[in-house]
């Protein structure tokens, strides 16, 4: 709920932030391929997989001890982690990125640091880099990646907090050792970046201390003098490029031209084997269809399990959306936000040059037909995405004494319904018009 509450919070700020540079061409020329991809997939990987409980928060929040917590390194095996087949399925699920944890609120880090010892190389059976094959499987497949990287890190003997009711110290008591966590956090990053140049940092935590206490725009320099193209979520105070809502699916659409809705399989980002309130292919489709016709991107989490297996529901999960996607392409990557809801009542989104509808029927009516209203522009098609078959229409009330344009219903054969959304494609003979008049 606080964390909810931050997040709503910090909206004004990263909007303000994001309006700032909207004019900037070179960052609608760097954020090209973020807006097309449509979905990334997220992956918390850590210890906490170990005993299957939450990721940082468990200890923080007094749900086990510190030291309890950290035991679960003995756990982390990676006996079974094919870094190859996590990206082909990340590739399969038609996800064009992802991004994972390098290091969460806890402090364990995924690669070899010479940054602290909470490492997997220094703490775990795994004894190697388990980071590194990801990437280069990823970059294999053609996909982006992203790493996210905790600002806080509660298990650092210089870092203030250790958990909720437990402060190691001020910052204001003892700046110096401050000094010493930022040295430490920043060797990470500048450490991270050179060694797997992301293509985006999905930055977490910036909550516990402002902008100025974590010398945010020195970071983001260091990390754009790297890599000038390399694109920042919003979670840096507000020094971000994109907007970052979290569980939530945004009910309007956000103005900003870029965010990202990041969202669980189940009800955890990371392994919790008794958590099996996983959503239905169907409900994650209507999760995604809904970022689509909006204008954004699915963020979609998965967590594997500590010997580096993907639970088989999330296999299943990712495989579904695999096939629709891999099915209605043309519909889905590099669309721009649809229609108002006037016009169609459900999602729909344009092609990059607004020449085509797509309209994502989810329920078909009883006579199998869908209906428009106020679509003024000329229509050159009608389709079925995927088997391009075309499909019969019809328009009613339209009268010849004034241009107003009548209902468009068009009917959709029972045999061509896909199980988890049909999609139509209306071609127009060029950009889509709407009637707006009264
Ligand atoms: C939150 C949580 C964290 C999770 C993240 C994913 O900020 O602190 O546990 O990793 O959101 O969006």
């Amino acid at each position: 709920m606080k964390k909810i509450l931050l997040i709503l919070l910090m909206v004004p700020l990263l909007l303000s932030a994001q309006s700032e540079t909207l004019s900037d061409t070179s960052l609608v020329k760097k954020m090209q391929w973020f807006k097309d991809a449509k979905l990334g997939i997220f992956i918390h990987w850590g210890i906490y997989a170990v005993n299957g409980i939450g990721e940082s928060w468990s200890f923080y929040n007094g749900q086990i001890s510190h030291n309890d917590y950290l035991k679960q390194t003995k756990g982390f095996t990676a006996a079974n982690y094919h870094p190859g087949q996590w990206a082909d399925l990340i590739k399969e699920s038609g996800a064009r990125y992802a991004v994972i944890t390098s290091k969460h609120h806890d402090g364990f880090a995924l690669w070899d640091t010479k940054y602290g010892n909470l490492n997997v190389i220094k703490k775990t059976p795994a004894k190697r880099d388990v980071l590194t094959p990801f990437i280069d499987s990823l970059r294999k497949d053609g996909l982006k990646a992203g790493l996210y990287f905790s600002l806080i890190d509660w298990s650092y003997k210089d870092y203030p907090k250790l958990t909720r009711d437990s402060l190691r110290y001020k910052i204001s008591d003892d700046p110096k050792r401050w000094q010493k966590f930022l040295k430490y956090y920043q060797g990470q990053l500048l450490e991270l970046a050179t060694r797997y140049n992301p293509d985006l940092w999905w930055f977490d935590g910036d909550w516990e201390h402002s902008a100025d206490e974590w010398e945010i725009i020195k970071v983001r320099k260091m990390l754009l003098d790297v890599n000038p193209d390399v694109i920042f979520n919003s979670r840096l105070r507000g020094h971000g490029d994109y907007a970052t809502p979290e569980i939530g699916t945004p009910v309007h659409r956000p103005e900003t031209p870029y965010w990202e809705l990041c969202m669980t399989s189940n009800d955890s980002w990371g392994y919790q084997p008794q958590d099996t309130s996983y959503k239905t292919p169907q409900e994650v489709l209507d999760i995604f269809i809904d970022c689509i016709s909006k204008g954004g991107n699915l963020l979609l989490d998965i967590g594997p399990k500590a010997d580096g297996t993907i639970p088989e529901q999330q296999v299943h999960i990712l495989k579904e959306l695999g096939k629709w996607n891999s099915k209605h392409k043309e519909a889905v990557y590099g669309t721009l936000p649809g229609i108002p809801y006037d016009y169609f009542y459900g999602p729909t989104a344009l092609s990059a040059d607004s020449t085509v509808l797509y309209v994502y029927v989810r329920d078909i009516l009883k006579d199998n037909q869908i209906v428009l209203k106020g679509i003024s522009g000329k229509i050159k098609n009608i389709r079925l995405v995927g088997s391009n078959s075309p499909l019969r229409h019809k328009i009613l009330t339209k009268v010849s004494w004034n241009n107003y344009p009548g209902l468009l219903y068009i009917n959709i054969p029972k045999n061509s319904i896909d199980p988890y959304y049909t999609v139509v494609a209306i071609e127009f003979d060029g950009k889509i018009r709407l009637y707006h008049n009264h």
